[in-house]
């Protein structure tokens, strides 16, 4: 297993276009016992009342979106490149279909309130503070529905990074 330090937010010292858009995230909520993961590659990370957030967009057609409803926190992990075969597994597989921690080969590590991953470099965990659905009437840009074809819009979550750690 890595070793993992807790590090503060402000110590994150990489871009989060290229964390979250490049490399890709995995989205996990619920328990040790009973989760689900995703990858992503929309969201985004920064200050907001006073916190260090982070943004994640996940469509209600997720098996992820469930575990996000029911549970307070969820955790965002990010991985090296040698991992990105099992990011795609997590981003093309549901969560209904396949044991996903089976067959992507991904250790589980109990965080103080979700689920991180041994394998991970680094990883916040993540308070839900604010929920919404994307509403395409508010689009300033309408060509922005063009990712919509199936009207299957996003929910927004805003989460509080309450941990973060870094192998
Ligand atoms: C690179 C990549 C990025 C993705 N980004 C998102 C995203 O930001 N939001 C989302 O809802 N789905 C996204 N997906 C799709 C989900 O990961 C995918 O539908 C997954 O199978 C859902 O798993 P689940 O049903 O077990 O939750 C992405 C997929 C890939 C491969």
């Amino acid at each position: 297993m890595r070793d993992f330090k807790e590090i503060k937010p402000v110590d994150i010292n990489e871009s989060a276009v290229k964390l979250i858009g490049s490399d890709w995230m995995l989205i996990t909520s619920g328990d040790i016992e009973n989760f689900n993961m995703m990858t992503a590659a929309w969201g985004g990370m920064g200050f907001l009342w006073k916190k260090p957030v982070v943004f994640i967009y996940v469509r209600p057609t997720r098996h992820t979106y469930g575990f996000l409803e029911k549970n307070d926190y969820f955790t965002i992990s990010f991985f090296d490149e040698i991992y990105r075969s099992a990011l795609n597994l997590c981003g093309t597989k549901s969560g209904r279909d396949i044991n996903k921690k089976l067959e992507s080969g991904l250790i589980p590590m109990t965080s103080e309130h979700s689920v991180f991953f041994e394998e991970a470099r680094l990883q916040m965990e993540c308070r839900k503070i604010y929920a919404d659905m994307v509403k395409p009437e508010l689009f300033l840009d309408k060509s922005i529905d063009r990712n919509y074809p199936l009207k299957d819009y996003h929910k927004m979550y805003i989460g509080e990074i309450v941990h973060c750690i870094k192998s």
